[in-house]
């Protein structure tokens, strides 16, 4: 059979030939199908076989017999081809139906068997190690990658880190550093070694030694739900309440940030009593990564709390990343340093810094270092900062019934020296 394209053409031709008018066209449209199209200019010259269709504005559209046979065999054609086709499917569909249960079962083993040479492939390819697996709850992970970000950038070098979290050692890691330091990428790189050696995974370390985990919580980034009634504050607090409640002793818990959605004083009372109860009650392992510097001094004081920070060295205006864990904490944030570098105009990076050193001079503020204090002290006076001054002291010491007129006057010209 011909196609519709060779048919045009060959009609066209022959009508052109046939009737001398040299403009006609063979054309065909969805709504009138197939038609012979002639100019007003040569509706003289059009034969008497010819059916009128349709009249526009500078010429006519016709139908000759054999046009209309060819459309109805297209039209048949094509509801021939359909039924066809739908037969030999529904046969198909017949044949297997009774093969459908072993079908599926080898569809599944040969998914496994993709799945389990993919990560074999990627385990050689990309020197991942096979993790030693225990119940004892240990997380130990020698110099640890993250696959995707190490994928990602590889044209510069990932920094592997080391991770150690004990139930019954540090079960706390308290994580500060720069922005843009790493803080978050560990974390997440820790919990990808626990979700990949649960599946059978190698994972990307020099050496990991992983505990059998029930759940692992992740409490990371700052997105809000408004569609469904939530607020970026409560989504954050919605999904650490759920840990909170959900968490066990066999767990892993990632929080980033938490806190932040909401006022610094509110989100670091938030932060801290978190931490607090995730390492007194629920007691799971839980990797803390904040920008309240204030937290260090609850890695400080509780006994299997750790404070850790991403290193990073400053040079003169610029910051340079070493992306390498280390344990102590670190007020540096380098915040300003980042937001330039990122390409706020020179003008508010330069205001920021001046107003965050008048801030740093207010004294009533939350100091920016944490006292350092002996471990297992309660650290009550953290957010009532303020230390007595010299001037409160000095009269605190004074004992009325002995001091003399005289010693009197020189106390008070000293104090008021002082103030
Ligand atoms: N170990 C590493 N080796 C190489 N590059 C890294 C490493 N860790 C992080 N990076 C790079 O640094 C970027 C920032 O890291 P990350 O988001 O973890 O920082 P952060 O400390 O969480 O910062 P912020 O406080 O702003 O959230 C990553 O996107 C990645 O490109
Ligand atoms: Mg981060």
């Amino acid at each position: 059979m011909l196609s519709a394209k060779d048919f045009i053409a060959s009609l066209e031709a022959r009508e052109r030939a046939r009737t001398g008018i040299s403009s006609l066209k063979v054309s065909y449209n969805r709504v009138f199908g197939y038609f012979i199209l002639v100019t007003k200019a040569n509706l003289k010259n059009v034969p008497d076989d010819y059916m009128r269709k349709q009249t526009l504005v500078n010429g006519e559209r016709f139908i000759t017999k054999e046009l209309q046979e060819w459309e109805s065999k297209v039209l048949t054609a094509d509801d021939r081809r359909r039924a066809l086709e739908k037969e030999l499917f529904d046969g198909l569909m017949g044949d297997l139906k009774a093969h459908v249960p072993r079908l599926l079962a080898l569809s599944s083993r040969v998914a496994a068997i993709d799945v389990s040479a993919a990560l074999a492939f990627a385990a050689k390819r990309h020197g991942w190690v096979r993790p030693a697996i225990n119940t004892s709850g240990v997380l130990h992970v020698v110099d640890g990658r993250h696959p995707v970000v190490e994928a990602m950038n590889s044209d510069v070098p990932f920094v592997p880190n080391d991770v150690r979290l004990d139930p019954e050692g540090n079960r706390l890691m308290i994580i500060t550093g720069p922005n843009m330091a790493g803080k978050s990428t560990v974390m997440r790189q820790t919990a990808l070694h626990i979700i990949m050696a649960q599946l059978g995974s190698f994972v990307p370390a020099a050496a990991a030694e992983l505990p059998v985990t029930d759940r692992l919580f992740t409490r990371v980034g700052a997105s809000d739900n408004i569609a469904r009634g939530a607020s970026t504050f409560m989504v954050e607090m919605n999904e650490t309440a759920a840990i909170l409640r959900n968490a066990t002793r066999q767990s892993l818990v990632i929080l980033d940030e938490v806190g932040r959605g909401t006022s610094t004083f509110d989100g670091l009372s938030i932060a801290w009593s978190v931490g607090e109860y995730l390492h007194d009650v629920v007691q799971c392992k839980t990797m803390f990564a904040t920008h309240y510097h204030e937290l260090i001094e609850l890695g400080n004081i509780k006994p299997h709390a750790a404070n850790y920070h991403v290193a990073a060295r400053e040079y003169g205006d610029e910051v340079v990343f070493l992306r390498k864990l280390v344990e102590g904490g670190t007020s540096h944030s380098f915040g300003i340093q980042v937001a330039r570098m990122a390409g706020l105009p020179e003008h508010v990076v330069a205001r920021a810094r001046d107003i965050l050193s008048s801030l740093e001079k207010e004294e009533h503020l939350i100091p920016r270092r944490a006292p350092e204090k002996a471990r297992c002290t309660p650290q009550l006076d953290l957010f009532n900062a303020q230390k007595p001054s010299e001037v409160e002291r000095i009269l605190k010491d004074i004992d009325i019934n002995r001091i003399t007129p005289l010693e009197a006057m020189a106390l008070l010209t000293r104090l008021k020296d002082l103030l």
